[in-house]
């Protein structure tokens, strides 16, 4: 090979009388220019040499084509496009096979469908997941799956972006043969071997039959436009990828295509694409922080709890269910109980429901086991610890930590908002001490701030992450500061929230646009159902250190004064009649708001939704600029993560950075400085978010510079 040349990302070779057709493109064989150059190329290679009998196309390292290059996605294309070449390998005049292992996904199992025949070998997962990245497949998917399994199956594929594993690919339809052995070129040669032999013929899926029941397939159609009407309404794609699929009933092939092209040139025009591709990116980069590239992990093969309430256990299950033996350690026999009591019921309610038998129960709390001394801590790897949200609790804490665990243990805090420093301290040895703030329920929620103190050695960050993977859980770094990235951002953006009730909006009206917005769930309704008294005592802690010149609503602590915590006490601003999970509003609550504005003298107005989402988006995401430029967040991206994956931001919106983006930074700042005119003290602009406006730049921007 020539100097500086670039290395064959398509190569060739002929095997008898087969064209092994191998793609080599380190990291996961996405499809990007010179890939797709390299199919064609081989296609006319195949056709020219008389040799060639059929042309066999395989993925080398562990995946067949993990899809389009997403890179390459809203940047000028570059030909030939994904459905020239998935044209171009269908027309073939040879038998074209596909044989799979690993990822078959998007324009992955694209490419595969355009093939003649398809074989998959046990490690292949195959899907079209475009929807996931705001798009609908755009090569010819919409028109040949449905052919080839249907449009119900075809159309649960592509709306849901599920992944399917080779045996359920053969039930569908979406592949001809199982792979016994798990070398998918091996297999795939006896294949096209074999097909030569029997002459098989050349067989388009263009021309497959699946849809000939046009009732059924109707019916199909319509229910999934209801469902996705009912579940899906804030996205854009979704309903893009129906009107496709009904086009592979209703239009010859060709025509078919030439919408899809057009629907899907539509979706990467949205900016729920950019948003979703954010997101995407995002959520991978978040894993590169200074520790990671510096250090190597710690080894942790067991796992210490301190406390067994909420967190506690919700921890204790995240870690069994990652495979790890956790011991949990109670301040006396009755809180132990509690302890263990609370993990089983996590475990008993998976058996009710035919998720987990009792002896695969038994066999996970085998590896759980409880102690009231800290000396059962003596040879564990790592220890979190979850006891009250207290500084002379926890200090007590990690001073027995230090006593009792062996030299190169992890020992983590999942405080909330309390001096990591201070805590760090108060041991024998900071290096070892780091924050890993689990969200509640912990064994449920994604995300997990990594929270990195001054004195920490930085293989126990990266010991952190690799935890994090173990867990299956989403990893952000932080630096220490009270609340850290997500808690400190919300206790900003839930006052805007305060203040707008307390001006005239209600609760009501504040939920709804925060939830038209693209939210599970509104700020209020969130609050009912953490429960009112951990904000209470939250802000009780904190009233000795208020700014006195600050604004404070009182609402919430009448609300708190009346015992009335939310879903747990049946009512909170909502009233959750007879156990419901969903409220209604509550005119007493109404009633005692307007008490107070009535007592803070303020006259309400009226609230557009508009000017609601406007202020609730500005206080967070100049909190979210706050972070950034004082390094508690590395990039503005892993704000976003957090906020993906920690606070229901909806995701199709990419995070707060990323939307402020889209809205404008200048637009931002000037509601901001417009907002600041009632209120200077709480509306400060981030000298961040005016650096920015000031040299024309974004956030982005400062996601690239790392
Ligand atoms: N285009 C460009 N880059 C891609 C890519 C794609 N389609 N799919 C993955 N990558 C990159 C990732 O960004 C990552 O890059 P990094 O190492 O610089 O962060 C790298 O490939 C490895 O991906 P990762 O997800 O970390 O590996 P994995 O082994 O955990 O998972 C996949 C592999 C293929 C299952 C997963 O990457 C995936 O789902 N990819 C997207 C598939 C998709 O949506 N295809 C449809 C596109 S239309
Ligand atoms: P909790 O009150 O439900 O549980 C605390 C447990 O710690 C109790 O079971 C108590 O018996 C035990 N405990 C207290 N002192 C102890 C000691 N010295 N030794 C052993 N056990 C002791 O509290 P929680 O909601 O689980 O919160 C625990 C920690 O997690 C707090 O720091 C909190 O800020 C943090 N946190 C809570 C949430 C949440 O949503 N609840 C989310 C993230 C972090």
């Amino acid at each position: 090979m020539a100097l500086n040349a670039v290395p064959e990302v398509v190569t060739t070779e002929r095997r008898h009388s087969v064209l092994l057709v191998s793609i080599d493109n380190p990291p996961v064989n996405a499809l990007s220019v010179d890939v797709r150059r390299g199919l064609v190329a081989a296609i006319d290679a195949a056709e020219a040499d008389g040799a060639v009998a059929a042309v066999l196309i395989v993925g080398a390292g562990r995946n067949f084509i993990a899809g389009a290059d997403i890179r390459e996605f809203g940047k000028p294309p570059q030909s030939p496009s994904l459905p020239e070449v998935c044209h171009r390998i269908e027309a073939c005049s040879k038998p074209v096979v596909a044989a799979i292992q690993g990822a078959a996904l998007g324009g992955g199992l694209e490419i595969a469908l355009s093939a003649h025949y398809r074989l998959a070998v046990t490690s292949a997962r195959l899907g079209l997941p475009e929807v996931q990245l705001g798009l609908i497949p755009g090569s010819g998917g919409t028109q040949r799956a449905p052919r080839l399994i249907g449009a119900k199956a075809a159309l649960d594929l592509i709306l849901s972006g599920r992944h399917v594993a080779p045996k359920e690919a053969l039930t569908l339809g979406l592949i001809d043969r199982l792979g016994e052995g798990t070398d998918a070129m091996a297999e795939g040669l006896n294949y096209a071997q074999e097909l030569v032999a029997a002459r098989a013929p050349v067989r388009r899926t263009r021309d497959a039959n699946a849809l000939t029941d046009q009732e059924t397939q109707r019916a199909a159609i319509e229910a999934a436009r209801a469902d996705t009407a009912r579940k899906s309404r804030s996205l854009f794609s979704p309903m893009k990828i129906i009107e496709a699929v009904e086009a592979a009933l209703t239009l010859p092939f060709d025509e078919g295509l030439a919408l899809e092209r057009k629907l899907f040139l539509q979706c990467i025009d949205s900016p729920q694409r950019a948003g979703l591709i954010h997101a995407f990116f995002a959520e991978r980069e978040v894993l590169n922080a200074p520790e990671t590239k510096a250090a190597k992990p710690r080894p942790v093969n067991s796992c210490g709890i301190i406390g067994g309430g909420t967190m506690g256990a919700g921890i204790a299950v995240a870690m069994l269910d990652a495979g790890l033996p956790v011991t949990m350690i109670e301040r006396d026999e009755p809180s132990l109980a509690r302890g263990r009591a609370h993990v089983e019921k996590v475990y008993d309610g998976l058996v009710k429901k035919g998720r987990l038998t009792p002896g695969a129960k038994a066999a996970v709390m085998a590896r759980f086991t409880g102690s009231t001394s800290y000396d059962a801590l003596a040879q564990t790897d790592l220890v979190v610890e979850a006891v009250f949200e207290d500084m002379a609790v926890k200090k007590a804490v990690f001073a027995e930590l230090g006593r009792v665990c062996k030299m190169g243990a992890v020992l983590a805090t999942n405080t909330s908002y309390l001096d990591i420093d201070e805590i760090a301290a108060s041991t024998s040895r900071p290096g070892d001490v780091l924050g890993l703030h689990f969200f509640s329920p912990a064994n449920i929620m994604k995300l997990l701030e990594i929270v990195v103190p001054a004195k920490v050695n930085a293989d126990v960050v990266a010991t952190g992450f690799e935890l994090a993977k173990k867990l299956k859980k989403t990893p952000v770094r932080a630096g220490v500061c009270d609340g850290f990235i997500g808690n400190r951002i919300l206790a900003v953006y839930r006052q805007a929230a305060d203040h707008m009730m307390e001006d005239g909006a209600s609760p009501y009206q504040i939920d709804q646009a925060v939830r038209d917005f693209g939210y599970p769930m509104g700020p209020f309704e969130v609050s009912d159902l953490a429960g009112g008294d951990i904000g209470w005592a939250t802000r009780k802690r904190k009233a000795a250190t208020r700014d006195p010149k600050a604004r404070y609503v009182q609402i919430a602590d009448r609300i708190c004064e009346r015992g009335w915590f939310g879903q747990k006490t049946g009512r909170g601003y909502y009233l959750y009649v007879e156990g419901a999970r969903t409220g209604t509003p509550d005119p007493e609550v109404t009633a005692i708001i307007d008490a107070e504005r009535q007592r803070a003298g303020i006259t309400p107005r009226p609230f557009s939704d508009e000017e609601i989402m406007r202020r609730y988006m500005a206080a967070m995401v100049n909190e979210g600029a706050n972070v950034v430029h004082q390094r508690i967040a590395l990039r503005p991206l892993d704000v976003d993560v957090t906020f993906l994956y920690g606070y229901g931001f909806p995701r199709h919106r990419g995070g707060p950075m990323h939307y402020a983006d889209t809205v404008g930074l200048s637009q931002v700042l000037a509601d901001i400085r417009e907002f600041a005119r009632e209120d200077s003290l709480f509306w400060q602009p981030s000298p961040l978010l005016v650096e920015l406006v000031e040299r024309g730049a974004n956030f982005a921007s400062l996601n690239q510079s790392e």
